[in-house]
């Protein structure tokens, strides 16, 4: 009778790779670009605007004064509104930032 030490290590066998498997989920998903990477305003959103909004928003532009995006907190408070002049993977970056709490 040597069936309980088998079904035994079966059942570890079972637990291990569930839990292997889990590992193997949760580990890609924390790294991948398209993965829930954090998006920052310093890292992201800033060179984002710098690079598409000049010169109105920035040092000089017409609407620095009243909304300039070098600042996070003008930028914070109307992030859901970024999207009426963004598009495509800058407006998916913008809707992820917003998604994560616009974290600076
Ligand atoms: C040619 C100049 C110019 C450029 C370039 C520009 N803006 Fe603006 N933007 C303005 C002006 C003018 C206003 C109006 C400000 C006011 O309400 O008086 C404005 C207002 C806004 C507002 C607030 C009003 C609203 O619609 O909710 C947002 C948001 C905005 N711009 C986003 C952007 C983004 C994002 C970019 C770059 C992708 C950009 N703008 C580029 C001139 C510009």
């Amino acid at each position: 009778m040597t069936t309980r030490p088998s079904r035994v290590a079966l059942s570890v066998l079972v637990v291990g790779l569930s839990i292997a498997m889990a590992l193997a989920r949760s580990a890609p998903a924390a790294q991948s670009k398209d993965g829930p990477k954090p998006v920052t305003f310093t890292a992201d959103i800033a060179p984002l605007l710098a690079g598409k909004c000049q010169p109105c928003h920035f040092k000089g532009g017409k609407v620095f004064d009243k909304l300039p995006f070098d600042q996070y907190k003008t930028v914070a408070k109307i992030a859901s509104r970024l999207h009426t002049r963004l598009k495509g993977a800058d407006l998916d970056l913008v809707n992820r930032w917003i998604e994560q709490g616009t974290p600076e």
